[in-house]
């Protein structure tokens, strides 16, 4: 089915959430008897434990969802209340889909049909409990590169801008517009503001379903019946909405249509706030006049928690109020009045020419005609790239602190390796110079983990729903990053090469610095791997630097390559530090005009150093003629050829060596995606 290009003013209309009229045929969300079992494991939780297949001892299961039913209709607000721990954000999830369909049973539909997860993904926006921001960005920033993520190309950059502004005036964030988010080291918005600034990227596109986890949490009263106010104008304007909530004053109450009421995994309650009293008056214990209803459900249900039989009795008496209300209204309403409801690919087509989505005519189609992204991938490219730029920009004390600490490292190899010669001392120093200046780069970048760690979570919330592509945040992050490498490989590059009096001269040094490049690109590449492979930051870091250590105990330089322990071999092969190590090393070392041990100097690192010249030049005269050629104080004994053979250095060239640490860089940026691919599903098991 082709979508609708919608002419300009209908366009105009999409960018306000407000619109009403309700004369479409509706779409209605239902779910069946969801139930959701876990395995608790009763042993320590040591995160590495061997687990043993089909060894059941230890483990128990835990119902977190006990046969949940329900029905909401679009311009609903559905509100799911509960305790702590009574499965709220558990219910939230399911029907969200991010519990993987193996576990959860039961069955959750709109119009009647099963939901197809990509379908899902675009017409549904998820709301976590976390406020998942970049923290230098302001709040209109933020949302108009959300903006940019998910309305399509064909809508224009005014639109887009009207569209922000809009949302802005809705969410009451007018006076907090130009204010940035802020985190632990810098102020910025208040919490209930941030928490209103999660709630506008998600819903930017007008969603048809709107799934919310606590969006009143840590709210002032006033606040939070301006975001439940907000919501219910969302829904107003043709979605459902969906959130869970902790003890909603009796204002929101009022704001709501349906309501769940939630223990240990069990519905003690489900229909309109305004039966509460009725429901609970019936049970034997009326509302208290003045009385909060929610508060009292709560309370009463906490009571009933603590005693023998627990909650059972309420549950039992929900389910007959509920038959009995049936009975006398002719038949549940919630189905009488939704049973008949337009199949759901033509009622999202509808909802969408009526300006839902905000999608335009994009080309690529699927089941039901609602392209995957809003965006072609070079789009999401640059907008990625912006956003990341400008947030990193804001944070000049990040680079700062990388930069300083690769200055204070230049400084010291530049001071402790001065001005070496090429006596057999002095090449020795070289070898150590080089690979400690290398190690030095990748334990610098290993300190990229921490950002990578911390946007990985507001990455995976924005693909969770399609705001992009992974590949285009990948290369997007890529990209943004080799002006900063540039910038730290020049300076280590300035302050080590020709204080240290390293060989080549200008050619030299510019091998040098793409050697250095290169290796930042390779480290920071595998920097993101890590960070990719393992989301704790601690735990993340700890493992990059022992991996770098290792790279650096078996590059060839403490021990060369053919006397390693041939278990080892493939360590050394995999060692980044070791190709540009010997890039370097060929680098310093080829130039046959050099010698770095002279006659004279053969015996500079043992007893003999100490013998006077001519007794020296003597012991030469002799040692020549015992292998039958003319030794004197100034025959070259060890080139720089020579020193490379020892180190083991005659497998590669030193281009090839540059070549090879940049293909790891790929191949590390490769399973950085691959691991966000597999690693960031957003589903529980
Ligand atoms: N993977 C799991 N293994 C064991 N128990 C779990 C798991 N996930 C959740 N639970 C438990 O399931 C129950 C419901 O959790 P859920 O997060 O849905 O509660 P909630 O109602 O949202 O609570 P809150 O109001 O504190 O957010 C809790 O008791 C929680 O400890
Ligand atoms: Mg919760």
């Amino acid at each position: 089915m082709e979508i609708v290009e919608l002419p300009c003013e209908e366009h105009h209309q999409i960018l306000d959430v407000h619109i009403a009229g309700s004369s479409y045929p509706p779409f209605v969300l239902s779910f069946k008897n969801l139930t959701y079992d876990v395995k608790v494991s009763t042993k320590s939780g040591f995160p590495f434990r061997w687990k043993k297949p089909n060894v059941s001892s230890g483990n128990t299961t835990k119902s977190l969802l006990r046969g949940i039913s329900g029905e909401a209709k679009e311009g609903e607000t559905m509100a799911i209340l509960g305790a702590s721990g009574s499965g709220k954000s558990t219910l939230i999830d399911a029907l969200a889909n991010r519990i993987s369909k193996q576990s959860l049973k039961g069955s959750i539909t709109l119009n009647g049909e099963v939901l197809d997860s990509d379908v899902l993904k675009v017409i549904s926006a998820y709301v976590m409990q976390d406020d998942l921001l970049f923290p230098m960005l302001t709040v209109e920033e933020t949302l108009m590169f959300s903006a940019e993520f998910r309305l399509p190309r064909s809508v224009s950059k005014s639109k887009k801008k009207a569209r922000v502004q809009a949302l802005i005036d809705q969410l009451g964030l007018r006076n907090a517009a130009k204010t940035v988010i802020g985190d632990e080291g810098h102020r910025g918005v208040s919490g209930g503001e941030r928490r209103r600034v999660s709630i506008g990227i998600d819903i930017i596109h007008d969603p048809i379903l709107l799934f919310l986890d606590e969006p009143t949490s840590g709210l002032d009263s006033t606040s939070a019946f301006m975001v439940v106010k907000v919501l219910q104008r969302i829904a107003e304007s043709g979605s459902v909405v969906i959130m869970s909530i902790h003890q909603p004053s009796s204002r929101i109450l009022g704001l709501i249509d349906l309501l769940i009421i939630l223990s240990q995994g069990r519905t003690l309650y489900s229909g309109s706030p305004s039966n509460l009293p009725q429901f609970f008056s019936d049970f034997g214990h009326p509302i208290p006049n003045n009385e909060n209803p929610s508060e009292f459900a709560l309370d009463l249900i906490r009571e009933l928690e603590g005693t023998s039989s627990g909650t059972q009795i309420l549950f039992e008496f929900n389910k007959s109020w509920k038959a009995s209300s049936m009975d006398d209204n002719g038949g549940d309403d919630t189905i009488s009045n939704r049973r008949y409801t337009l199949p759901l690919k033509d009622a999202i087509a509808k909802s969408i020419s009526r300006g839902k989505l905000v999608f335009g005519g994009n080309g690529a189609n699927h089941s039901s005609s609602v392209p995957s992204f809003a965006n072609p991938f070079y789009i999401e490219l640059m907008v990625l790239s912006k956003r990341l730029l400008t947030n990193s920009r804001r944070m000049p004390a990040k680079f700062a602190v990388r930069l300083g600490t690769i200055i204070v490292t230049g400084i010291v190899l530049a001071t402790m390796f001065w001005q070496l010669d090429d006596s057999p001392a002095g090449a020795q120093e070289r070898l150590g110079c080089i690979s400690i200046s290398i190690a030095t780069i990748f334990f610098n970048c290993i300190t990229e983990v921490p950002t990578f760690i911390q946007e990985r979570y507001i990455f995976m919330r924005e693909t969770a729903y399609n705001a992009y592509r992974r590949s285009s945040y990948v290369l997007a992050r890529s990209l943004t990053h080799i002006p900063l490498l540039f910038n730290l490989s020049v300076t280590l590059s300035l302050i080590t090469f020709w204080t240290v009096g390293l060989a080549g001269g200008v050619p030299g040094f510019l091998f040098f610095f793409v050697t250095i490049l290169a290796s930042f690109w390779a480290g920071s590449s595998f920097a993101a791997f890590i960070s990719g492979l393992i989301p704790d930051v601690f735990l993340a870091f700890v493992s990059g630097i022992a991996i770098v250590s290792y790279f650096l105990f078996l590059c060839g330089f403490l021990v060369a390559r053919d006397r390693l322990p041939k278990y080892w071999l493939w360590f050394h092969y995999i060692s980044l530090v070791k190709y540009p190590y010997e890039a370097i090393l060929q680098n310093e070392f080829l130039d046959p005009t050099k010698c770095f041990v002279l006659g004279v100097q053969l015996f500079d690192q043992s007893a003999l150093a100490t013998l006077p010249a001519p007794v020296k030049s003597e012991l030469l005269k002799s040692l020549g003629r015992v292998v039958g050629r003319n030794i004197t104080s100034s025959t070259c004994l060890t080139t720089g050829k020579d020193i490379l053979k020892q180190q083991g250095i005659v497998e590669l060239s030193k281009w090839k060596c540059v070549w090879v640490t940049v293909a790891w860089g790929f191949f590390f940026r490769i399973l950085f995606y691959l691991t966000l691919l597999f690693g960031s599903k957003n589903k529980r098991k």
